[in-house]
């Protein structure tokens, strides 16, 4: 496949957790270059259909010509997966088979240096997955207090050197450039051998932050659940623990029946559990994908069916 320096991170174990099949009914909401949604594709051949999502409009130009042979089966959007419930009734699904969400960013993100993803190279400090983003990250680092700054920099960076970090940003703001921002913060976190490097969890805040991550997955899972039919498979990969706590408390919550919960106490209610989880710890690369591609190694993928 073109563009696909190599197979879609744990490629083999979502088509196994969806098991697409001919007539089914599938969603990537983050399509990307659509190589996940490709082998979605093959699977549920000959009739199978999808509906595909990413807001990056760069992506959506990759998964077309990858999904060519298939265009007739797939409908596909620039659209934030947030907006899923509304994706599906413009398309007349009431329900679907299967869901897969590859969050965070793809390789082709990281790898063009003009959207400003990646400390290795110089560019605008952009990180906007696509455009509908309202700021870019110049517009935090150059808004933001430096409470605001070192705060959003521990919470999504998990960065413990976030106060030194931010105090420095604010002194040598304006900062427009990856480069610049790289600087400043080797200046009050040095580089330590061939450890982290010391860019790499204020990077991470600053895409959070930008794209509303978080809020995104906790706004699209309750979507997916009341999207999928009874029987149906959410399949979720995150890269960082932040998303993955979102998912896994999730996942656990709607796992569980639920008797006269504490803010309801005045009536007995009874809430069902609405999902299973098909594997209670979650899939991992194996060694082998790993070597092939070592932006695996963080994957974390947790799959659920709905009851
Ligand atoms: C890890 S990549 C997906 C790669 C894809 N599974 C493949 O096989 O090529 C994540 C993609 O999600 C997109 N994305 C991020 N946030 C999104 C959102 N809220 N809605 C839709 N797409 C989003 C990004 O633009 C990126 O292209």
């Amino acid at each position: 496949m073109d563009a696909l320096p190599h197979q879609p991170v744990l490629y083999k174990e979502i088509i196994h957790a969806l098991q697409p099949r001919p007539g089914g009914r599938y969603v990537d909401g983050t399509l990307g270059a659509g190589g996940h949604a490709r082998g979605i594709m093959e699977a549920s051949a000959p009739d199978g259909r999808l509906l595909g999502l990413d807001v990056d409009p760069q992506a959506l130009v990759l998964a077309r010509k990858n999904l060519a042979p298939y265009e007739e089966r797939t409908h596909l959007a620039q659209a934030s997966y947030t907006s899923l419930s509304t994706q599906l009734a413009q398309l007349g699904w009431d329900t679907v088979d299967g869901i897969l969400l590859d969050l965070g960013a793809s390789s082709m993100q990281f790898d063009t240096p003009e959207r400003g993803f990646s400390f290795q190279h110089d560019a605008q400090l952009d990180m906007r997955y696509g455009p509908h983003a309202p700021q870019t990250a110049a517009d935090l680092v150059n808004k933001y207090s430096e409470r605001e700054l070192a705060d959003l920099i521990y919470q999504y960076g998990e960065e413990r050197d976030s106060r030194k970090i931010a105090r420095a940003i604010v002194k040598a703001r304006p900062i427009h450039t990856t480069r610049a921002l790289v600087a400043v913060i080797e200046s009050v976190s040095p580089r330590r051998g061939d450890r982290l490097h010391p860019a790499t969890r204020t990077f991470q805040a600053l895409r959070i932050a930008v794209n509303e991550e978080l809020a995104s997955i906790e706004e699209v899972l309750p979507q997916a659940v009341t999207a999928l039919r009874s029987g149906g498979r959410l399949a979720v990969i995150s890269f960082h623990s932040l998303e993955d706590r979102i998912v896994k408390d999730f996942f656990r919550e709607q796992s569980k029946d639920l008797i006269n919960p504490p803010y309801e106490r005045i009536y007995e209610v009874e809430r069902k559990a609405t999902l299973k989880e098909v594997n209670r710890k979650p899939l991992t690369p194996s060694e082998d994908e790993i070597k092939n591609n070592p932006r695996a190694r963080s994957a974390k993928l947790r799959i659920v069916e709905k009851i």
